[in-house]
């Protein structure tokens, strides 16, 4: 086993553990994939603030999202299909989470269903719903993680046309399967402990078994929710939502001010400015560039978390500088579920709380509640 000091080594892991197809899946954006890159080298561009001889006994990373208290402010993203990155990811990440202190939030497309990932932790997570056409679906889906205990709902904005990825398609991963000697290949011999498909026979698609007709396999499955996303989706729709659900909401997806003084406007809870991990409007600025506008247009209206290209403890760091109260890990977080399972999603976040510690403390800051703009140095090839 590999020494592993930071979330690249369990990439490098991850990459050699899982099937091509779904390392692929997961480290991919849209098009030409500019975006997602900009999301993590947009981070290196913004630079820090070293001081000195401040007394650092007693610090602390944690903090609260939506006045939920969190061991750190970094929660699990929804990733759909975790379950084929490992068998019974979902759970295996909820656990990780929970057993940390930090919030998990469960993808309406995932493998282990809303019931299956309440029966198997013992704290409540976050769902995150998908508008679809179908409206007995959506109220299905809100009742279920009512009944499951869920304690906020994150509903998806940005994402009522699915974004064409060329890897995925290459891999007949999001059209009819076109299995090339290639991909046989692949998942004979990388197949192992019941990962994927294979896993998905025992759990079924989770949420959507008994709605999505003729969906066996992750082709079909695609194909369905491609054509369930529902391109009608507006504000009038999203305050419907709200009042069924009728709990903590967060709004997820936006990148636009005017965007965010309208989610602020609806009375969420939270917004989380993200470009979805670069995986939906490629050419849309990395997120971290865009934070600093939605800041100020509702910063002190609601409260803001932010996701897309956070590989370290010090990306967060500047997130929060920026003035975010909270942020998501995606990738992050599945590198170490397909590297090494529960024990690799502990992995991460120890990793990312250690380098956001130190980092905090080097900058001479005590707590990450008290951020700001004056630890960071951004020049102009960032603002
Ligand atoms: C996602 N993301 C996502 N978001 C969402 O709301 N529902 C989903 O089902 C998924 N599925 C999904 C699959 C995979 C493989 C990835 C990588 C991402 C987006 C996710 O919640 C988050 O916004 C990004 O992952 C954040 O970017 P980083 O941290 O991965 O750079």
């Amino acid at each position: 086993m590999p020494v592993i000091t930071e979330i690249a080594d369990l990439k490098r892991l991850y990459k050699r553990r899982v099937p091509r197809m779904f390392y692929d899946y997961c480290e991919s954006g849209s098009w030409t994939e500019q975006t997602f890159r900009e999301n993590t080298t947009d981070f290196a561009l913004i630079r820090l603030r070293q001081r000195v001889a401040v007394d650092m006994e007693g610090r602390s990373v944690a903090s609260t999202m939506i006045g939920q208290d969190v061991a750190m402010p970094v929660a699990l993203a929804p990733v759909g299909m975790t379950g084929m990155q490992h068998a019974d990811g979902e759970i295996l990440a909820a656990r990780a989470a929970g057993r940390f202190g930090v919030p998990y939030t469960l993808s309406t497309m995932s493998i282990c269903s809303i019931e299956d990932v309440a029966a198997a932790t013992d704290r409540p997570f976050w769902f995150q719903l998908y508008v679809m056409r179908d409206q007995e679906f959506l109220e299905n889906m809100i009742a279920r993680a009512k009944a499951a205990g869920c304690s906020a709902l994150v509903l998806t904005l940005d994402l009522q046309i699915l974004g064409q990825r060329h890897k995925d398609i290459k891999n007949g991963l999001s059209t009819r399967p076109k299995p090339t000697v290639g991909t046989v290949a692949d998942l004979s011999w990388r197949w192992r402990w019941g990962l994927g498909m294979l896993g998905t026979k025992r759990r079924g698609f989770g949420n959507i078994v008994g709605h999505a007709k003729g969906v066996k396999d992750v082709s079909s499955l695609m194909d369905w929710t491609a054509d369930q996303f529902d391109p009608r989706l507006d504000w009038d729709k999203i305050r419907r939502i709200k009042e069924l659900w009728g709990g903590k909401l967060i709004l997820k997806g936006i990148l636009d001010a005017e965007d965010a003084r309208r989610a602020a406007d609806l009375g969420c809870d939270a917004i989380v400015v993200s470009n979805h991990g670069g995986r939906q409007l490629d050419g849309a600025l990395s997120a971290i560039r865009i934070l600093p506008e939605i800041v100020e247009a509702v910063g002190d209206r609601v409260e803001i978390l932010f996701d897309s290209g956070i590989r370290s403890g010090q990306d967060v760091l500047k997130a929060l500088a920026m003035g975010a109260q909270g942020t998501f890990i995606g990738r992050a977080y599945i590198y170490g579920l397909g590297a090494m399972g529960e024990a690799g999603v502990t992995r991460a976040l120890k990793i990312i709380a250690k380098e956001l510690d130190t980092t905090m403390a080097l900058c001479g800051r005590k707590s990450v509640r008290d951020l700001d703009r004056d630890i960071l140095l951004t020049g102009p090839e960032f603002d």
